[in-house]
């Protein structure tokens, strides 16, 4: 079992880890899957390099792991393995404790002891941080330790950190971009080389960007929990990952892919808020996203996040969002922060413990383009008609096109692509068609993201 927590009379004294060149620093790592195995490596390659930038020697003093006799890419020292929590939380000689587990719980629990115990922590896990964020870093505060989790937003791209330090003097009004390395690399396969949907979530479970539960991936839960995180750190407002409209990519076909590039689209998964007269609009959802953005061009297992700001501009960040080196790289930056004593600006970090939870609503309620795919029997009116019952109810489109569908002979598909409209009014227009047999199968509807 864990140690005992400290009472509010007894709090551990925090860690003072700067300064004196020579000393050791004892790193406690939860969990040695794909991206524990990642920083160990990158420790190892780069700890001596970085003493002096740290000012110290990182140690890797133990390994909390599930299973000792799982077989394991990289040999460790015997005896630094350990499937009981205590060997690490409360060691008194762990000074940071890197949690790279994953999930919500027991990572939680961990954390917070390790938090209690005067330990720093450093995670990867965006999970625990989306749901439990301000908790833990309200307890952070109270016992004087750093949490620092770079590594759960977009890889190994420095976002929170920018967020936190180098624009705070900005007021960010929107966040948008791909935050999910597998979910993106899944869709540049199935476009550029025609991969199914399964396969190529494959191949990215095996290059190790997938998470443990790859269902998170393609559902969106990863990127609503990342979008989650960035709505704090961005717009100062602590939207829920279930309180953002989701979707994710399963209900893609590999000719949507096709449609939209003949429409000059690319499919992405986009993770997105705005904040429109202090409400924070959010959602994460595949969209066509015009192949001349910069976005449309962010393949494989990059990301992209793009934030619009007052001060400095738009900015955009991109580089690789998942795997072992680009996880790790974001980790050693904040576990170097922390050995060397430097604090994000704590005025930033009081804005997001402290500012009111914000009004929230779903992107969905914001009016956009629509994609539509529909199947509708061969006739020779069947463009007309699907254009003018959407008329009917009050939705205007752009273009319309029709495909025959292999092996089938009685019905085509009409691709629409509707002019700006609120959602709920297409769903309602398209649930009409239905009834009346215009529409034999809605295929898809999809968002066209603006430029
Ligand atoms: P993973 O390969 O599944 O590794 C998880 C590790 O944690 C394993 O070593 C496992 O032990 C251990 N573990 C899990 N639950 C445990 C428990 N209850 N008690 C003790 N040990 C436990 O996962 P990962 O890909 O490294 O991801 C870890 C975290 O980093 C997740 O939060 C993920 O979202 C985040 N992340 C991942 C990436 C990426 O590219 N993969 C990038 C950024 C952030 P066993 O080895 O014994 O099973
Ligand atoms: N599974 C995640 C992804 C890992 O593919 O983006 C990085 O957070």
């Amino acid at each position: 079992m864990l140690a005992e927590r400290p009472r509010a009379n007894e709090v551990a004294r925090p860690r003072e880890l700067s300064g004196g060149a020579g000393r050791s620093v004892n790193i406690g790592l939860l969990g040695m899957g794909v991206v524990g195995t990642g920083l160990l490596r990158a420790l190892e390659a780069k700890g001596m390099r970085l003493e002096p930038r740290m000012g110290c020697y990182v140690r890797v003093k133990s390994v909390l792991v599930r299973d000792l006799d799982k077989q394991r890419e990289l040999q460790v020292a015997v005896g630094l393995l350990t499937t009981r929590p205590e060997d690490v939380l409360g060691d008194p000689d762990v000074d940071i404790v890197v949690e790279v587990m994953g999930g919500e719980h027991p990572a939680l629990e961990y954390i917070l002891a390790a938090i209690e115990a005067g330990k720093h922590v450093v995670t990867a896990d965006k999970e625990v941080v989306a749901r439990h964020g301000r908790q833990i870093l309200a307890r952070a505060h109270q016992f004087g330790v750093q949490v620092r989790f770079e590594a759960s937003v977009a890889g190994g791209i420095p976002i929170v950190a920018p967020l936190l330090r180098d624009l705070a003097a900005n007021e960010v009004t929107s966040i948008r971009g791909i935050v999910n390395g597998t979910t993106n690399y899944i869709l540049t396969r199935m476009a550029q080389q025609g991969l199914e949907l399964g396969e190529a979530l494959a191949e990215a479970q095996s290059l190790g960007y997938a998470e443990a539960d790859p269902a998170k991936d393609v559902e969106g839960t990863d990127a609503a929990c990342k979008l989650s995180i960035l709505c704090a750190l961005a717009l100062g407002a602590w939207v829920k990952d279930t309180e953002i409209h989701r979707e994710g990519i399963t209900g893609l076909e590999r000719r949507d892919l096709e449609y939209a590039r003949e429409l000059g689209y690319a499919i992405k998964l986009m993770a997105a808020a705005k904040n429109v007269d202090g409400v924070v609009y959010s959602g994460v959802y595949p969209a066509l996203v015009p192949e001349e953005s910069a976005i449309a061009r962010v393949d494989g297992v990059l990301n992209a996040v793009e934030v619009e700001t007052d001060l400095a501009g738009p900015l955009l960040f991109t580089g690789q969002g998942a795997g072992p080196s680009p996880t790790a790289s974001a980790l050693m930056a904040d576990i170097i922060d922390v050995t060397a004593g430097t604090r994000l600006s704590t005025k930033a970090e009081k804005k997001v413990l402290y500012d009111e939870p914000a009004k929230v609503s779903k992107v969905t309620d914001l009016e956009a383009e629509y994609y539509l795919r529909l199947a509708v029997a061969d006739k020779p009116q069947r463009l007309t008609d699907v254009r003018r019952r959407l008329r009917d109810h009050g939705v205007e489109t752009s273009f319309a096109m029709f495909r025959e569908l292999p092996q089938t002979e009685s019905r085509v598909e009409v691709v629409v692509v509707t002019r700006r409209v609120k959602l709920d009014l297409v769903q309602e227009a398209l649930s009409s068609m239905e009834k009346a047999g215009t529409v034999l199968e809605i295929g898809n509807v999809l968002r066209v993201e603006e430029t």
